[in-house]
């Protein structure tokens, strides 16, 4: 830098400082504190004015400025690495019994082995938060590195998205060690998660089964600035660092000298001495958890004297001075007022309990699913009955029994419904499956309107502009009554659309766009797209895969479909059924016409070699032997190790065995060099 430049940006580089300075502060006071210093406006022009300052000046943004909270890095895959401690889990009971033992035996150990006395230790009691773990590395007070789990030793690096989680401080304040790591779980809030979850499904997706879940998907985003948005928390739980790194000599003292630093941990941690301390405190959060704001799925309690760790050792995989107890899932009774029947896509009828309002972990439960026939009938749900209703970690409930304490007298069984509740046609039940289905699927609304729905979806053909409620107006229009109607829509058809003309003319382009770009969309989504059942997004990829266009797969019989991959005889059957009906094979006839893609892109490269069976000796330049055999297979092609009759050609590297080139010349089989085999597989010139 010369000097001129020095001088000029020296202001800058003070006031990007200064604006990190104050932003870190505010953010702290913010989450650690709950106390808010300014308003959001003030505090977003500060953030703005410093994302301009190190978009003008790179070279000056540090790489822990609170503006990497807003995320924006984008991770294609995350880096695996090992951690420098590895990660044990905890050994977990369901029985206060089992904690019972373990506290007598931890007593004992110390007791008699290591002579000490019970003054001389003590356990805490903390939160089992349910969340996933992740460590985090610290180095002269910069978070350096985020790592999940994964397998305890090697775990993702996933520090882009950990830096935008609040709670995670990105510099240490005060005192701190100079290296060491912070453990701990991020959870989703259940406030967030619910608001997340009904986004989801206002966008047409499906709805995350709980925080968990959530919680691991979001910390796997590739564009950090989607996890952002999530409004995750990360509760500190341990601490730990090499041998020759001080540390406070308590667990109880870590967590504390962590919350100077800036970490957000609990204050739901207490340190006890005895076995009745233990348990009251289990009593106490087995009720109280579910008004905290986030999941817990029990308690953990540890020896608190850190240097009695070591005395008490590991088992396999689980230190001996902790455990957790996991909490019960709560049950409760109530009535079934009724029954109602919902009908699916591909015409699947799904019972739904309507149960009287009850309390249950914090929410009140109205209904729950009976899944299909069986389950009611396996369950001998009677008429009148009182359910059983569970909530886990999970946080749909389910149904789990029959309250037979309340089983009214001459109670008679559940009748299930034998036509389709939505349009009257009498339900049909294969043999072998559990539910049963309405076999209307031209003139059933739900299955009209959630097979466009399923066509358009993201994972479809991702036509986004298309939700329900316009999917809805299309069709009572008379617009669009099957996917491929949507291709034929025009301009003029749809501005002014719906009863406030909810479609304008902005809207309409960005619709026609949208539907234009779908047409780019690859085979084996166009295929997932058709909503056939029991093709999903991975039977699709592996169908597409295989038969490479939609007029092989289309001319498969049922024996070759079962042939592919995780495609089994069912599948088989319902693909072969689908294709059988002169509707359907309209239907893609007129995509095809309107320039959908019905062959994958690159099956004249995966086929390339089909039918050839090619034995591969010596060594060559391009590839290791492993990786010529891999590349013959992927262009469809068979590698074996020994010249036979039905060997296609012998490819023959250096140093190939003298045994096999005259076997090859004996049976008249053709001897190809690398570069041959090259120009077949279309790789010559690159
Ligand atoms: S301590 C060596 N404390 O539960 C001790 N773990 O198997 C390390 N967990 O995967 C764990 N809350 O992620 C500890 N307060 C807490 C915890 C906690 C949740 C998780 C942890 C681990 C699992 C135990």
């Amino acid at each position: 830098m010369d000097l001129f430049s020095a001088i000029d940006t020296e202001p800058v580089r003070q006031r990007m400082e200064q604006l990190g300075a104050e932003l870190d502060r505010l953010n702290y006071e913010y989450y650690m504190n709950d106390r808010s210093l300014v308003s959001d406006q003030q505090f977003d022009a500060m953030m703005r004015e410093l994302q301009d300052l190190e978009r003008q000046y790179p070279e000056l943004a540090s790489p822990l400025s609170p503006t990497k909270r807003v995320g924006g890095e984008v991770n294609k895959s995350f880096r695996q690495v090992q951690h420098r401690f590895p990660m044990l889990s905890l050994g977990n009971t369901y029985s206060i019994e089992e904690i019972e033992d373990f506290e007598a035996r931890t007593r004992r150990i110390l007791n008699s082995q290591f002579s000490i006395l019970n003054s001389q230790f003590s356990y805490t009691c903390e939160l089992k938060y349910d969340g996933v773990a992740i460590g985090l590395t610290y180095r002269h007070g910069h978070l350096v590195q985020a790592v999940t789990r994964g397998n305890g030793t090697v775990g993702d690096d996933i520090t882009a998205n950990a830096k935008t989680i609040p709670t995670i401080p990105l510099r240490l304040r005060g005192d701190y060690p100079d290296d060491f790591e912070a453990r701990g779980e991020v959870v989703y809030p259940f406030e967030a998660f619910n608001a997340f979850n009904e986004q989801r499904q206002a966008e047409g997706l499906d709805p995350f089964a709980n925080p968990r879940n959530a919680a691991s998907g979001s910390l796997k985003l590739q564009d950090s600035a989607e996890c952002a948005k999530r409004k995750l928390l990360f509760c500190m739980y341990f601490m730990m660092a090499p041998d020759d790194v001080p540390l406070p000599d308590t667990h109880y003292g870590r967590l504390q000298a962590a919350s100077q630093m800036g970490f957000k941990v609990q204050p739901y941690i207490r340190e006890c001495h005895d076995i009745g301390e233990i348990k009251a405190f289990i009593d106490y959060w087995d009720r109280a958890r579910w008004d905290l704001p986030f999941g817990i799925d029990g308690i953990v309690i540890k020896v608190n004297q850190t240097a009695l760790w070591d005395r008490l050792g590991l088992t396999a995989k689980s230190p001996r001075w902790a455990i957790a107890y996991k909490f019960k899932a709560e049950r409760v009774s109530t009535p079934l007022e009724s029954i109602s029947y919902q009908v699916g896509r591909t015409g699947i009828v799904t019972p739904v309990a309507n149960l009287r309002p009850v309390s249950l972990g914090g929410t009140v439960v109205r209904r729950a699913t009976l899944v299909n026939a069986d389950f009611i009938a396996d369950m001998g749900i009677c008429v009148g009955d009182s359910l059983l209703v569970e909530k886990g970690g999970e946080i749909i409930p389910k149904v789990v029994g029959v309250d037979m304490e309340k089983r009214q007298p001459g109670a008679m069984p559940v009748q299930y419904v034998v036509r389709c509740p939505e349009c009257g046609t009498p339900l049909v039940r294969e043999e072998g499956e559990a539910g049963s289905y309405c076999p209307n699927a031209d003139g059933c609304h739900p299955q009209i309107i959630g097979r466009l729905e399923h066509f358009v979806s993201r994972r479809a053909m991702n036509i986004d502009t298309l939700g329900p409620e316009r999917l809805e107006l299309l069709y009572s229009a008379g617009l669009v009554r099957n996917v491929a109607d949507i291709y034929d829509l025009r301009r003029d058809q749809l501005v002014g659309l719906g009863t406030d003309a909810t479609i304008q003319d902005r809207g309409a382009d960005n619709l026609l766009a949208a539907i234009d770009d779908s047409r780019q969309v690859p085979f084996e989504r166009v295929l997932f797209a058709l909503g056939i059942r029991y093709v999903g997004e991975v039977g699709a990829k592996k169908l597409a895969r295989h038969f490479g266009s939609m007029d092989a797969l289309m001319a498969a019989t049922e024996e070759e479909l079962a042939q592919v991959d995780d495609v089994g005889t069912v599948t088989a059957h319902a693909v072969c059924q689908w294709f059988a009906d002169a509707e359907h094979r309209a239907v893609v006839e007129r995509l095809r016409a309107a320039g959908l893609q019905m062959q994958s892109a690159d099956s004249a490269q995966d086929s390339l070699l089909q039918g050839l069976t090619i034995v591969v000796s010596g060594t060559f330049e391009r590839f290791s032997r492993d990786e010529i055999k891999a590349d013959i297979e992927s262009h469809g092609g068979k590698a074996t190790g020994s010249v036979t009759s039905k060997t296609s050609y012998l490819l023959a590297g250096e140093k190939t065995g003298p045994e096999k080139m005259k076997k090859a010349a004996k049976l008249g089989i053709p001897v190809i060099t690398e570069a041959d085999y090259l120009a077949m597989t279309q790789k010559a010139d690159a």
